[in-house]
């Protein structure tokens, strides 16, 4: 592949559009930001009893910074103060909260449980206060807690080990993960039990003030093995109805223990197979563009959702349009979508130009991978005008996201964008945006993935390369060590 245009050597949204053109690829663009009520990322966003005040999501951002025991720190209660400067009326789920502690993705996962009350009322305080200085009152403020089990990727001890629960076996994944043929699933009276957790969860996140949670089905972990449990025997695998079974029992106990909190839904829309760097061209010192897993011999593909089973590096989307009606018909209205996995295919989930340490290098120009995650949620909103979508993966787009955000409500392509990555370093882009202020070019995300290699190394996420916080901390000169013994180029790279 030829070498990757830089976003920020592109001074002109004539240019970026040119490019995006060569790329064989359209998406919204609008060559002039609009200040002010007029501003179509200022428009409230009603649907029944929801009140949405802006067009702004805080995507969920999770630190790996809480305490072994599943509390903020610190740098926890700064990340969701920042979430709440942003402007954005829309706070999906904070971070994922781990309804058990042996649910979670990395020891220092925050956790919901009778102990953490407290600190997650904290949590939910400081982002208010936060949010009122930038917006000047807490009008249309919807705040949610992302609840999550991490199935397949849990870590939940402080020896940082994997304790995979997993739901079927995968033949890439299994052997990646190097799970023994008889590594046991998680029974029906443990899913049972997890459930339960959920609604424990739930019920606390209600009692805490929290506007809705998401139930969490993306990005690889239970919620959304379920979904691709085809091979599962059993009342939670195979046919569909067995399959979204978890979905409905979670949301039945939610609804009768919980009665007036809201539902929401992130939703790994569609999928492709796992990735590795291509090894015909990966060396000792650097990393090969990402290629699909061998698969060939895995036809019809049966270990996804929202994948075409004969050809699964294609995604379809005729079973998530079933979910959704699903969520329809369970009233749930609000829907976050996503796709892919950080863990097997991170291109698709978070596009980059700059791959975290165990991943590769990137398999397309990162703006496919944007343009391909907003024309699957425009597929779906087409589908479904009156429920509340958001869209994700527009942090690459760096100075080009307001534009793109402004045209994409304007068009009725998505009805909320999320920022990821940018909140991290710039979570006042879109309110900047809307305030008519220059965009603060120094502070925007360039997607060198140090947010993500950090926690695959044991180590708080941040924005190391941008935030002064995380750049000059002690954990900084760790990763600096790691990165250069590792293969994945270093971010100061050009
Ligand atoms: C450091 C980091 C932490 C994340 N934490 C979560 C999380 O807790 N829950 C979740 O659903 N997604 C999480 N994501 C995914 C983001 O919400 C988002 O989907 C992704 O970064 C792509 O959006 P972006 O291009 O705006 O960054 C995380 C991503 C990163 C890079």
């Amino acid at each position: 592949m030829t070498a990757i245009p830089r976003l920020g050597s592109m001074h002109d949204v004539k240019r970026f559009e040119a490019h995006l053109k060569a790329l064989g690829h359209s998406i919204p663009l609008d060559e002039h930001l609009i200040a002010g009520a007029e501003s179509p990322l200022a428009k409230p966003l009603v649907r029944g009893e929801i009140r949405i005040g802006n067009r702004i999501t805080v995507q969920p951002m999770e630190g790996w910074d809480g305490t072994f025991d599943g509390r903020p720190t610190e740098s926890t209660i700064r990340r969701w103060q920042r979430f709440g400067r942003s402007g954005g009326k829309l706070i999906w789920g904070g971070e994922a909260v781990a309804v058990l502690d042996e649910g979670r993705a990395n020891p220092h996962q925050l956790v919901a449980a009778a102990h953490t009350r407290k600190d997650l009322a904290h949590l939910r305080a400081v982002l208010r206060t936060e949010h009122r200085q930038t917006a000047g009152s807490e009008d249309g403020l919807l705040i949610g807690l992302q609840l999550t089990h991490s199935g397949r990727f849990c870590r939940p001890n402080s020896d940082h080990r994997p304790v995979p629960r997993i739901l079927h076996h995968h033949p890439i994944l299994d052997r990646r993960m190097k799970l023994a043929a008889d590594h046991p699933l998680l029974t029906d009276g443990e899913i049972e039990r997890i459930i339960e957790s959920f609604h424990r969860a739930a019920g606390i996140a209600w009692e805490l003030g929290f506007d809705f949670v998401d139930v969490k089905h993306c990005h690889g972990y239970l919620g959304h093995e379920f979904l691709g449990a085809h091979t599962r025997d059993g009342r939670y695998g195979g046919s569909f109805e067995n399959r979204t079974r978890f979905l409905r029992e979670v949301v039945d106990g939610i609804r009768s223990s919980a009665p007036g909190l809201k539902l929401g839904v992130r939703l790994s829309a569609f999928d492709t197979i796992p990735f590795r760097p291509d090894p015909q061209s990966s060396t000792a010192e650097k990393l090969g563009p990402g290629i699909p897993e061998e698969h060939h011999d895995l036809l019809p593909y049966r270990w996804g959702f929202g994948i075409d089973p004969q050809r699964p590096t294609e995604p379809d989307l005729q079973e998530t349009m079933q979910f959704i009606e699903l969520l329809q018909k369970l009233g749930i209205t609000l829907v976050n979508l996503t796709g892919g996995s950080p863990y097997y295919n991170p291109h698709v989930q978070r596009p980059a130009l700059y791959p975290p340490s165990d991943g590769y290098m990137p398999p397309e120009d990162p703006l496919v991978g944007v343009a391909r995650q907003m024309q699957h949620a425009r597929a779906v909103k087409a589908q479904f005008p009156e429920m509340i979508f958001v869209g994700s993966g527009y942090s690459y787009l760096q100075e080009f996201l307001p534009h793109v955000a402004q045209a994409a409500i304007d068009s009725g392509w998505i009805d909320s964008v999320g920022l990821g990555r940018m909140v991290l370093t710039y979570p006042e882009q879109l309110w900047d945006t809307l305030e008519g202020a220059p965009i603060q070019r120094k502070r925007i995300c360039r997607t060198f993935s140090d947010c993500t290699t950090a926690p695959r190394n044991g180590l708080p996420s941040g924005c190391y390369p941008l935030d002064s916080y995380y750049k000059d901390s002690e954990p900084a000169q760790r990763l600096k060590e790691i990165k250069t013994r590792s293969v994945a180029p270093s971010a100061a790279a050009p």
